[in-house]
């Protein structure tokens, strides 16, 4: 039996009907709350797949309830870990390191209790090492250096594939993938899913940096081949293009017939942005531009999946599809 946390997430929800179509039988999901299922059923749907929903079987638990988490791992023997807390919200510190990395030493552990044949832990390239220059590629092996800026949530994800190490060395066979940031249907105001609706508003600013895409089906068929195949112990970079800032949105308002953005943000520019977002706060508006969004919005980074294409003969997508998929799908 296959076990998938996060399965109400982009990620889960994608991985459970790639499950499903590969004709896996017997797939269990975790769920925290009832409503969130519809999201779920949502991307079924998108692909006309509601039949397969039905195969599920769904158990509620919370990653950081070790009680509901225990009953969820009643014969399973494979584990799909997507479930984690996403922000860039300074004040959500504290739950980003408890819901990525404690959440994950509980299903770490819970895995080597109930002996589970293998385990893929999803991390991200925020757990991945830096280089001094965009010139220089980032791989699987580019060494973390702790002196560097992080974000509260590149910190909780690299503690949380310190864990999933730890359970290798207690005797866990793990796969690990870095995907760069994810696009995929069904979730329009959340991750990738906001920034296709800012320029489906006519967002006119971009910055000088580079973001690493990939879609969403390309990181589900990759986990799903790395948990069949003999790999163990390893990580893959999952990111099929590295795009200038203003090369993405520009190609996405090629798609959505939006103005492109024309106005670039600079550092000074960037810093009054997150300051002036964090003073509205204090008023009482949601956070939605942070210091750690500024800083990665100017950053310039090169990440190299050839290990992931290598090992799996993969061929990622172009982003000129799935960003045409991903964007005809907005509400
Ligand atoms: N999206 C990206 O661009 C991207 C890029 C790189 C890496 N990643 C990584 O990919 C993984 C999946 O991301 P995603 O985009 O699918 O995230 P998402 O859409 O925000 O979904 C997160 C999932 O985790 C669940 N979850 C959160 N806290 C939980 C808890 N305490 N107990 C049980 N379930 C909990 C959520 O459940 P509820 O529905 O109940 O909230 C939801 O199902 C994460 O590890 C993320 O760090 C994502």
């Amino acid at each position: 039996m296959i076990l998938v946390t996060g399965a109400t997430g982009l990620v889960g929800s994608h991985l459970l009907l790639h499950l499903l179509q590969q004709g896996e039988q017997r797939v269990c999901a975790i769920y925290r709350d009832e409503k969130r299922l519809e999201k779920t059923k949502e991307v079924f749907a998108l692909h006309q797949a509601e039949p397969l929903f039905d195969q599920i079987t769904w158990r509620k638990a919370d990653i950081l309830d070790l009680p509901s988490l225990e009953e969820a791992f009643q014969g399973v023997t494979h584990v799909y870990h997507c479930a984690a807390f996403v922000s860039f919200d300074p004040k959500d510190e504290k739950k980003l390191r408890k819901t990525n990395i404690e959440g994950t030493a509980n299903i770490v552990n819970l895995c080597l209790a109930f002996s589970i044949e293998k385990l893929c832990h999803v991390s991200s390239i925020a757990a991945l090492g830096e280089t001094l220059h965009c010139s220089i590629p980032i791989t699987e092996k580019t060494e973390w250096n702790p002196e560097l800026y992080h974000s509260d949530y590149a910190l909780s994800k690299f503690g949380a594939e310190m864990e999933v190490w730890r359970g290798t060395q207690e005797g866990l066979n793990v796969v690990i993938v870095n995907p760069g940031v994810i696009f995929g249907r069904g979730f329009d105001r959340e991750g990738s899913g906001e920034l296709l609706y800012k320029v489906s508003r006519n967002f006119p600013f971009y910055t000088d940096g580079t973001t690493a895409v990939v879609a969403v089906e390309d990181v589900v068929s990759c986990m799903y081949q790395l948990m069949c195949s003999t790999v163990v112990n390893e990580r893959y970079t999952l990111v099929a293009a590295n795009l200038s800032n203003k090369d993405l949105l520009h190609q996405i308002a090629a798609i959505l017939r939006k103005k492109p953005a024309r106005f670039q943000l600079g550092r000074l520019g960037l810093s009054l942005a997150w300051r002036l977002d964090a003073l509205m706060s204090a008023l009482g508006k949601k956070r939605s531009f942070t210091r750690a969004i500024a800083k990665a919005s100017l950053s310039c980074f090169y990440y190299d999946a050839s290990k992931a294409e290598q090992t799996l003969n993969f061929k990622f997508s172009s982003p000129s599809v799935f960003l045409e998929r991903t964007s005809k799908s907005l509400k």
